[in-house]
Protein backbone atom coordinates (compact mmCIF):
# COMPACT_ATOMS: atom_id res chain seq x y z
CA UNK A 1 0.00 0.00 0.00
CA UNK A 2 2.87 2.19 0.78
CA UNK A 3 3.91 2.75 -3.26
CA UNK A 4 0.98 3.40 -3.50
CA UNK A 5 1.52 7.01 -1.75
CA UNK A 6 4.79 7.38 -1.87
CA UNK A 7 5.63 10.59 -3.91
CA UNK A 8 1.93 11.80 -4.72
CA UNK A 9 0.63 14.85 -4.79
CA UNK A 10 -2.18 14.87 -1.97
CA UNK A 11 -4.39 18.02 -1.96
CA UNK A 12 -6.34 17.33 2.00
CA UNK A 13 -8.90 19.28 1.86
CA UNK A 14 -10.14 20.12 5.61
CA UNK A 15 -13.68 22.25 5.78
CA UNK A 16 -15.41 23.26 9.07
CA UNK A 17 -16.73 20.38 11.27
CA UNK A 18 -16.04 19.33 14.30
CA UNK A 19 -14.36 16.52 13.32
CA UNK A 20 -11.50 18.74 12.02
CA UNK A 21 -9.22 17.69 14.47
CA UNK A 22 -9.29 14.06 13.11
CA UNK A 23 -7.63 15.32 9.74
CA UNK A 24 -4.08 15.79 11.58
CA UNK A 25 -3.88 12.37 12.64
CA UNK A 26 -4.81 11.46 8.51
CA UNK A 27 -2.37 14.07 7.69
CA UNK A 28 0.46 12.36 9.44
CA UNK A 29 -0.11 8.91 8.31
CA UNK A 30 -0.16 10.28 4.46
CA UNK A 31 3.24 12.01 5.37
CA UNK A 32 4.32 8.78 6.75
CA UNK A 33 3.42 6.83 3.61
CA UNK A 34 5.71 9.10 1.83
CA UNK A 35 3.13 11.42 0.28
CA UNK A 36 3.43 14.94 -0.37
CA UNK A 37 0.64 16.72 1.30
CA UNK A 38 -0.65 20.30 0.80
CA UNK A 39 -3.34 20.73 3.55
CA UNK A 40 -6.08 23.37 2.95
CA UNK A 41 -8.46 24.27 4.93
CA UNK A 42 -11.86 26.43 5.01
CA UNK A 43 -12.13 29.69 6.69
CA UNK A 44 -15.18 27.95 8.76
CA UNK A 45 -12.14 25.35 9.42
CA UNK A 46 -9.32 27.34 10.59
CA UNK A 47 -12.27 28.41 13.38
CA UNK A 48 -11.70 24.79 14.95
CA UNK A 49 -8.43 23.59 14.27
CA UNK A 50 -4.92 25.36 13.62
CA UNK A 51 -3.55 25.36 10.19
CA UNK A 52 0.21 25.73 12.17
CA UNK A 53 -0.80 22.01 13.15
CA UNK A 54 -1.21 21.23 9.27
CA UNK A 55 1.63 23.20 8.56
CA UNK A 56 4.17 21.54 11.54
CA UNK A 57 2.51 17.87 10.50
CA UNK A 58 2.85 18.31 6.39
CA UNK A 59 6.28 20.46 6.53
CA UNK A 60 4.30 22.67 4.01
CA UNK A 61 2.30 26.08 4.02
CA UNK A 62 -0.98 25.59 5.14
CA UNK A 63 -3.82 27.36 2.42
CA UNK A 64 -6.56 29.28 4.21
CA UNK A 65 -7.43 31.74 1.92
CA UNK A 66 -8.11 32.57 -1.96
CA UNK A 67 -5.85 35.68 -2.39
CA UNK A 68 -2.58 34.58 -0.59
CA UNK A 69 -1.10 32.39 -2.74
CA UNK A 70 -0.13 35.29 -4.96
CA UNK A 71 2.53 35.78 -2.87
CA UNK A 72 3.00 32.58 -3.12
CA UNK A 73 3.22 30.65 -6.60
CA UNK A 74 4.11 27.16 -5.13
CA UNK A 75 0.54 26.86 -3.72
CA UNK A 76 -1.06 29.30 -6.94
CA UNK A 77 -4.72 27.17 -7.28
CA UNK A 78 -4.46 25.98 -10.87
CA UNK A 79 -0.71 25.19 -10.36
CA UNK A 80 -2.05 23.04 -7.37
CA UNK A 81 -5.03 21.93 -9.63
CA UNK A 82 -2.92 20.66 -12.07
CA UNK A 83 0.04 18.93 -9.72
CA UNK A 84 -2.87 17.09 -7.56
CA UNK A 85 -2.63 13.57 -8.07
CA UNK A 86 -5.76 13.13 -5.38
CA UNK A 87 -7.97 15.50 -3.42
CA UNK A 88 -9.05 14.54 -0.37
CA UNK A 89 -11.66 16.43 1.73
CA UNK A 90 -11.93 15.54 4.96
CA UNK A 91 -13.93 15.50 6.88
CA UNK A 92 -16.57 17.34 4.24
CA UNK A 93 -18.89 19.37 5.29
CA UNK A 94 -22.69 18.63 3.94
CA UNK A 95 -22.02 22.63 2.84
CA UNK A 96 -18.58 22.13 1.01
CA UNK A 97 -20.21 18.76 -0.62
CA UNK A 98 -23.50 20.95 -2.08
CA UNK A 99 -20.52 23.95 -3.13
CA UNK A 100 -18.61 20.91 -4.78
CA UNK A 101 -22.06 19.63 -6.49
CA UNK A 102 -23.16 22.84 -7.94
CA UNK A 103 -19.72 24.04 -8.95
CA UNK A 104 -19.09 26.62 -6.63
CA UNK A 105 -15.81 28.51 -6.37
CA UNK A 106 -15.87 31.15 -4.05
CA UNK A 107 -12.76 29.87 -1.40
CA UNK A 108 -9.48 28.39 -2.52
CA UNK A 109 -10.36 24.85 -1.77
CA UNK A 110 -13.82 24.85 -4.00
CA UNK A 111 -12.20 26.89 -6.92
CA UNK A 112 -9.01 24.16 -6.84
CA UNK A 113 -11.29 21.03 -6.49
CA UNK A 114 -13.33 22.59 -9.47
CA UNK A 115 -9.90 23.07 -11.60
CA UNK A 116 -9.10 19.61 -10.84
CA UNK A 117 -8.72 16.22 -13.11
CA UNK A 118 -7.40 14.68 -10.52
CA UNK A 119 -9.56 12.02 -8.62
CA UNK A 120 -11.79 13.24 -5.18
CA UNK A 121 -12.72 11.35 -2.28
CA UNK A 122 -14.95 12.98 0.30
CA UNK A 123 -15.46 11.79 4.02
CA UNK A 124 -18.37 13.11 5.04
CA UNK A 125 -18.71 14.31 8.67
CA UNK A 126 -22.36 16.01 10.08
CA UNK A 127 -25.03 16.11 12.38
CA UNK A 128 -27.49 12.94 10.90
CA UNK A 129 -30.17 15.04 10.04
CA UNK A 130 -28.00 17.17 7.96
CA UNK A 131 -26.58 13.92 6.56
CA UNK A 132 -29.94 12.41 5.52
CA UNK A 133 -31.71 15.44 5.01
CA UNK A 134 -32.59 14.94 0.82
CA UNK A 135 -30.49 18.17 -0.39
CA UNK A 136 -27.44 16.66 1.06
CA UNK A 137 -28.34 12.68 -0.53
CA UNK A 138 -29.34 14.50 -3.63
CA UNK A 139 -25.39 16.15 -3.64
CA UNK A 140 -23.68 13.04 -3.21
CA UNK A 141 -25.61 10.95 -5.32
CA UNK A 142 -24.39 13.78 -8.15
CA UNK A 143 -20.82 13.54 -7.30
CA UNK A 144 -20.91 10.03 -7.30
CA UNK A 145 -22.26 9.96 -10.89
CA UNK A 146 -19.59 12.37 -11.72
CA UNK A 147 -16.98 10.21 -10.40
CA UNK A 148 -16.44 11.07 -7.56
CA UNK A 149 -15.75 8.66 -4.45
CA UNK A 150 -17.24 8.97 -0.59
CA UNK A 151 -15.98 6.79 2.17
CA UNK A 152 -18.38 6.43 5.44
CA UNK A 153 -19.34 8.59 6.98
CA UNK A 154 -19.42 6.10 10.48
CA UNK A 155 -22.39 5.55 12.56
CA UNK A 156 -22.18 6.22 16.28
CA UNK A 157 -22.66 9.13 18.94
CA UNK A 158 -22.04 12.50 17.56
CA UNK A 159 -20.51 15.64 19.35
CA UNK A 160 -23.90 16.82 18.81
CA UNK A 161 -25.22 14.19 21.16
CA UNK A 162 -27.30 12.71 18.14
CA UNK A 163 -26.65 8.81 17.32
CA UNK A 164 -26.66 8.19 13.87
CA UNK A 165 -24.64 8.24 10.90
CA UNK A 166 -22.23 11.11 10.67
CA UNK A 167 -19.27 10.62 12.04
CA UNK A 168 -15.73 11.06 10.03
CA UNK A 169 -14.81 7.79 9.63
CA UNK A 170 -11.48 6.37 10.78
CA UNK A 171 -8.23 7.75 9.31
CA UNK A 172 -7.41 4.00 8.34
CA UNK A 173 -10.55 3.15 6.21
CA UNK A 174 -9.47 6.97 4.72
CA UNK A 175 -6.32 5.87 3.70
CA UNK A 176 -7.53 2.38 2.29
CA UNK A 177 -10.45 4.50 -0.14
CA UNK A 178 -7.41 6.20 -1.10
CA UNK A 179 -5.04 3.60 -2.08
CA UNK A 180 -6.79 2.22 -5.15
CA UNK A 181 -7.25 5.54 -6.45
CA UNK A 182 -3.40 6.73 -6.53
CA UNK A 183 -2.49 3.90 -8.67
CA UNK A 184 -2.01 4.37 -12.25
CA UNK A 185 -2.89 1.01 -12.77
CA UNK A 186 -5.05 -0.78 -10.67
CA UNK A 187 -4.54 -4.32 -11.90
CA UNK A 188 -7.17 -5.94 -10.05
CA UNK A 189 -10.03 -3.32 -10.78
CA UNK A 190 -13.17 -5.43 -10.78
CA UNK A 191 -11.68 -8.94 -9.63
CA UNK A 192 -13.07 -10.38 -6.62
CA UNK A 193 -10.62 -11.60 -4.57
CA UNK A 194 -12.11 -14.44 -1.15
CA UNK A 195 -9.56 -15.39 1.07
CA UNK A 196 -8.85 -16.42 4.27
CA UNK A 197 -7.23 -15.05 7.14
CA UNK A 198 -6.03 -15.60 11.61
CA UNK A 199 -6.63 -18.81 13.02
CA UNK A 200 -9.80 -21.23 13.96
CA UNK A 201 -10.75 -22.14 17.09
CA UNK A 202 -11.74 -25.47 18.03
CA UNK A 203 -13.90 -25.83 21.39
CA UNK A 204 -13.10 -27.93 23.93
CA UNK A 205 -16.01 -26.99 25.90
CA UNK A 206 -17.88 -23.28 26.20
CA UNK A 207 -15.20 -21.49 27.83
CA UNK A 208 -11.85 -23.30 26.12
CA UNK A 209 -10.88 -23.99 22.50
CA UNK A 210 -8.04 -25.70 20.84
CA UNK A 211 -6.33 -22.67 18.68
CA UNK A 212 -3.36 -21.77 17.02
CA UNK A 213 -0.25 -18.79 16.86
CA UNK A 214 -1.73 -16.64 14.03
CA UNK A 215 -2.19 -12.94 14.44
CA UNK A 216 -4.07 -12.40 10.90
CA UNK A 217 -1.46 -10.36 10.08
CA UNK A 218 -0.19 -12.01 6.81
CA UNK A 219 -4.13 -11.90 5.94
CA UNK A 220 -4.09 -8.48 6.74
CA UNK A 221 -1.48 -7.33 4.88
CA UNK A 222 -3.08 -9.32 1.46
CA UNK A 223 -6.12 -7.94 2.02
CA UNK A 224 -5.00 -4.19 1.79
CA UNK A 225 -2.72 -4.83 -1.28
CA UNK A 226 -6.02 -6.23 -2.96
CA UNK A 227 -7.94 -3.50 -2.02
CA UNK A 228 -4.69 -0.89 -2.98
CA UNK A 229 -4.96 -2.72 -6.23
CA UNK A 230 -8.92 -1.95 -7.01
CA UNK A 231 -10.23 -5.54 -6.06
CA UNK A 232 -13.47 -6.47 -4.66
CA UNK A 233 -11.97 -8.27 -1.12
CA UNK A 234 -14.10 -11.24 0.87
CA UNK A 235 -12.40 -12.33 3.87
CA UNK A 236 -13.29 -15.15 6.05
CA UNK A 237 -11.76 -14.34 8.90
CA UNK A 238 -10.72 -16.76 11.86
CA UNK A 239 -9.41 -14.98 15.06
CA UNK A 240 -6.81 -11.97 14.28
CA UNK A 241 -4.79 -9.51 16.60
CA UNK A 242 -4.26 -7.79 13.19
CA UNK A 243 -7.67 -5.30 12.42
CA UNK A 244 -8.65 -6.23 8.92
CA UNK A 245 -9.37 -3.25 6.38
CA UNK A 246 -12.58 -1.65 6.26
CA UNK A 247 -12.72 -1.81 2.81
CA UNK A 248 -12.89 -5.56 2.50
CA UNK A 249 -16.17 -7.28 3.08
CA UNK A 250 -15.67 -9.72 6.17
CA UNK A 251 -17.24 -13.16 7.06
CA UNK A 252 -16.13 -13.77 10.79
CA UNK A 253 -15.94 -17.95 11.31
CA UNK A 254 -14.39 -19.69 14.43
CA UNK A 255 -13.77 -23.35 13.69
CA UNK A 256 -12.03 -24.80 10.43
CA UNK A 257 -15.43 -26.62 9.96
CA UNK A 258 -17.28 -22.92 9.29
CA UNK A 259 -14.46 -21.58 7.39
CA UNK A 260 -14.33 -24.65 5.08
CA UNK A 261 -18.55 -24.24 4.84
CA UNK A 262 -18.23 -20.36 4.09
CA UNK A 263 -15.20 -20.56 1.65
CA UNK A 264 -16.90 -23.71 -0.31
CA UNK A 265 -20.21 -21.21 -0.84
CA UNK A 266 -18.41 -18.44 -1.76
CA UNK A 267 -15.28 -19.54 -4.06
CA UNK A 268 -17.04 -20.19 -7.51
CA UNK A 269 -18.21 -16.60 -7.45
CA UNK A 270 -14.32 -15.35 -7.36
CA UNK A 271 -11.41 -14.69 -9.47
CA UNK A 272 -9.16 -15.27 -7.31
CA UNK A 273 -9.18 -17.50 -3.78
CA UNK A 274 -6.45 -17.10 -1.27
CA UNK A 275 -5.73 -19.13 2.04
CA UNK A 276 -3.88 -17.69 4.39
CA UNK A 277 -5.84 -18.70 7.23
CA UNK A 278 -3.82 -21.03 9.77
CA UNK A 279 -6.41 -23.95 9.70
CA UNK A 280 -6.70 -26.94 12.58
CA UNK A 281 -6.04 -29.84 11.11
CA UNK A 282 -8.24 -31.62 14.01
CA UNK A 283 -11.20 -30.97 16.13
CA UNK A 284 -11.91 -32.25 19.66
CA UNK A 285 -14.81 -34.60 18.80
CA UNK A 286 -17.46 -33.98 21.13
CA UNK A 287 -17.23 -30.88 22.85
CA UNK A 288 -18.87 -30.67 26.18
CA UNK A 289 -21.69 -28.67 26.80
CA UNK A 290 -20.76 -27.11 29.82
CA UNK A 291 -17.83 -26.04 31.36
CA UNK A 292 -15.30 -29.13 32.18
CA UNK A 293 -14.48 -29.26 35.93
CA UNK A 294 -11.46 -30.50 37.48
CA UNK A 295 -11.66 -34.13 38.38
CA UNK A 296 -8.17 -34.98 39.91
CA UNK A 297 -7.31 -37.70 36.93
CA UNK A 298 -5.73 -36.97 33.47
CA UNK A 299 -8.32 -35.99 30.34
CA UNK A 300 -8.41 -37.47 27.31
CA UNK A 301 -9.55 -35.81 24.36
CA UNK A 302 -10.22 -37.71 20.91
CA UNK A 303 -9.71 -35.33 18.03
CA UNK A 304 -11.49 -35.91 14.57
CA UNK A 305 -9.92 -34.79 11.31
CA UNK A 306 -11.11 -31.46 10.31
CA UNK A 307 -12.66 -30.89 6.17
CA UNK A 308 -9.79 -29.47 4.11
CA UNK A 309 -10.31 -26.28 3.50
CA UNK A 310 -8.55 -25.69 0.24
CA UNK A 311 -9.15 -29.30 -1.08
CA UNK A 312 -12.66 -28.09 -0.88
CA UNK A 313 -11.93 -25.12 -2.48
CA UNK A 314 -10.12 -26.74 -5.38
CA UNK A 315 -12.95 -29.71 -5.94
CA UNK A 316 -15.43 -27.00 -7.06
CA UNK A 317 -12.59 -24.60 -8.84
CA UNK A 318 -14.11 -22.91 -12.12
CA UNK A 319 -12.00 -22.24 -15.64
CA UNK A 320 -9.47 -19.51 -15.37
CA UNK A 321 -9.75 -19.28 -11.15
CA UNK A 322 -6.50 -18.60 -9.16
CA UNK A 323 -5.83 -21.03 -6.21
CA UNK A 324 -3.03 -19.68 -3.59
CA UNK A 325 -1.97 -21.09 -0.08
CA UNK A 326 0.74 -21.09 2.48
CA UNK A 327 2.51 -23.68 4.02
CA UNK A 328 3.70 -22.78 7.28
CA UNK A 329 6.30 -25.21 7.91
CA UNK A 330 9.15 -25.94 10.24
CA UNK A 331 11.03 -27.99 8.80
CA UNK A 332 11.80 -28.98 5.04
CA UNK A 333 9.97 -25.90 4.20
CA UNK A 334 10.14 -26.35 0.30
CA UNK A 335 9.69 -30.01 -0.14
CA UNK A 336 6.52 -29.71 2.18
CA UNK A 337 5.20 -26.42 0.15
CA UNK A 338 5.86 -28.35 -2.73
CA UNK A 339 4.13 -31.73 -1.68
CA UNK A 340 0.99 -29.56 -0.79
CA UNK A 341 0.91 -27.30 -3.99
CA UNK A 342 0.64 -30.87 -6.35
CA UNK A 343 -1.68 -32.57 -3.49
CA UNK A 344 -4.36 -29.38 -3.83
CA UNK A 345 -3.46 -28.27 -7.20
CA UNK A 346 -2.37 -25.04 -6.60
CA UNK A 347 -1.62 -22.42 -8.68
CA UNK A 348 0.39 -21.23 -6.27
CA UNK A 349 1.98 -21.90 -2.69
CA UNK A 350 3.79 -19.26 -0.19
CA UNK A 351 6.73 -21.33 1.59
CA UNK A 352 6.37 -19.89 4.73
CA UNK A 353 8.84 -20.48 7.73
CA UNK A 354 7.70 -20.45 10.70
CA UNK A 355 10.30 -21.05 13.39
CA UNK A 356 12.70 -18.23 13.83
CA UNK A 357 12.49 -14.60 15.96
CA UNK A 358 11.76 -12.98 12.44
CA UNK A 359 9.49 -15.26 10.50
CA UNK A 360 6.50 -16.76 11.87
CA UNK A 361 3.63 -16.50 13.63
CA UNK A 362 3.09 -12.70 15.18
CA UNK A 363 6.31 -11.26 13.07
CA UNK A 364 6.21 -8.29 10.95
CA UNK A 365 8.99 -9.37 8.56
CA UNK A 366 9.05 -13.56 7.03
CA UNK A 367 11.22 -15.59 5.15
CA UNK A 368 9.53 -17.26 2.38
CA UNK A 369 9.60 -18.62 -1.16
CA UNK A 370 6.93 -18.62 -3.58
CA UNK A 371 6.42 -21.76 -5.46
CA UNK A 372 4.27 -22.49 -8.65
CA UNK A 373 2.99 -25.12 -10.75
CA UNK A 374 6.01 -25.34 -13.30
CA UNK A 375 8.00 -25.96 -10.64
CA UNK A 376 9.73 -22.86 -9.84
CA UNK A 377 10.94 -21.63 -6.40
CA UNK A 378 11.34 -18.21 -5.78
CA UNK A 379 13.38 -17.88 -2.61
CA UNK A 380 12.57 -14.45 -1.21
CA UNK A 381 14.90 -12.21 0.73
CA UNK A 382 13.39 -11.49 4.32
CA UNK A 383 10.46 -9.50 3.72
CA UNK A 384 7.85 -7.51 5.66
CA UNK A 385 4.77 -9.01 5.32
CA UNK A 386 3.20 -5.94 3.18
CA UNK A 387 5.95 -6.98 1.08
CA UNK A 388 5.28 -10.73 0.56
CA UNK A 389 1.66 -9.54 0.09
CA UNK A 390 3.10 -6.76 -3.18
CA UNK A 391 4.62 -10.30 -4.57
CA UNK A 392 2.00 -12.46 -4.03
CA UNK A 393 -0.30 -10.19 -5.97
CA UNK A 394 2.28 -9.62 -8.72
CA UNK A 395 1.96 -13.11 -9.29
CA UNK A 396 -1.54 -13.64 -8.98
CA UNK A 397 -1.78 -10.89 -11.48
CA UNK A 398 1.08 -12.44 -13.98
CA UNK A 399 -1.28 -15.75 -13.79
CA UNK A 400 -4.95 -13.72 -14.11
CA UNK A 401 -3.57 -12.03 -16.99
CA UNK A 402 -2.22 -15.19 -18.54
CA UNK A 403 -5.71 -17.02 -19.02
C1 LIG B 1 -18.57 23.85 16.44
C2 LIG B 1 -19.10 23.63 15.08
C3 LIG B 1 -19.08 22.36 14.54
C4 LIG B 1 -19.56 22.10 13.26
N1 LIG B 1 -19.48 20.83 12.76
C5 LIG B 1 -19.98 20.57 11.53
C6 LIG B 1 -19.91 19.25 10.99
O1 LIG B 1 -19.40 18.31 11.61
N2 LIG B 1 -20.39 19.05 9.74
C7 LIG B 1 -20.95 20.05 9.00
O2 LIG B 1 -21.39 19.78 7.88
N3 LIG B 1 -21.03 21.30 9.50
C8 LIG B 1 -20.56 21.60 10.73
N4 LIG B 1 -20.62 22.87 11.24
C9 LIG B 1 -21.20 23.92 10.41
C10 LIG B 1 -20.20 24.39 9.36
O3 LIG B 1 -19.03 24.87 10.00
C11 LIG B 1 -20.83 25.47 8.48
O4 LIG B 1 -21.85 24.87 7.69
C12 LIG B 1 -19.82 26.17 7.61
O5 LIG B 1 -20.49 27.06 6.76
C13 LIG B 1 -19.03 25.18 6.77
O6 LIG B 1 -18.09 25.87 5.97
P1 LIG B 1 -17.08 25.11 5.00
O7 LIG B 1 -17.86 24.05 4.33
O8 LIG B 1 -16.61 26.15 4.06
O9 LIG B 1 -15.98 24.61 5.84
C14 LIG B 1 -20.14 23.15 12.50
C15 LIG B 1 -20.18 24.43 13.06
C16 LIG B 1 -19.69 24.65 14.32
C17 LIG B 1 -19.78 26.05 14.89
Amino acid sequence: MKKNFSNKEIVLGVTGSIAAYKACELASRLVELGAKVTPALTKSATELVGAASFEGITGRRAVTAMFEPLQNPEVEHIAVAQRADLFLIAPATANFIAKAAHGLADDWLSTTLLATKAPVLFAPAMNTNMYEHPATRENILTLKIRGCTFVGPDAGRLACGTVGPGRLIDPMAILEASAPLLRNQPDLKGKRIVMTSGGTQEPVDPVRYIGNRSSGKMGRAIAMEALARGANVTVIAGHSEAPLPYGALVIPVSTASEMAETAVGLAQECDVFIAAAAVADYRVDAPADTKRKKTGKSLTLTLVENPDVLGLVGAVRQGGQVLAGFAAETDDLIKNAKAKLEKKKLDLIVANEVHSPESGFGTDTTNAAILDRSGHVDKLPLLSKDELAERLLDRVVGLLNRS
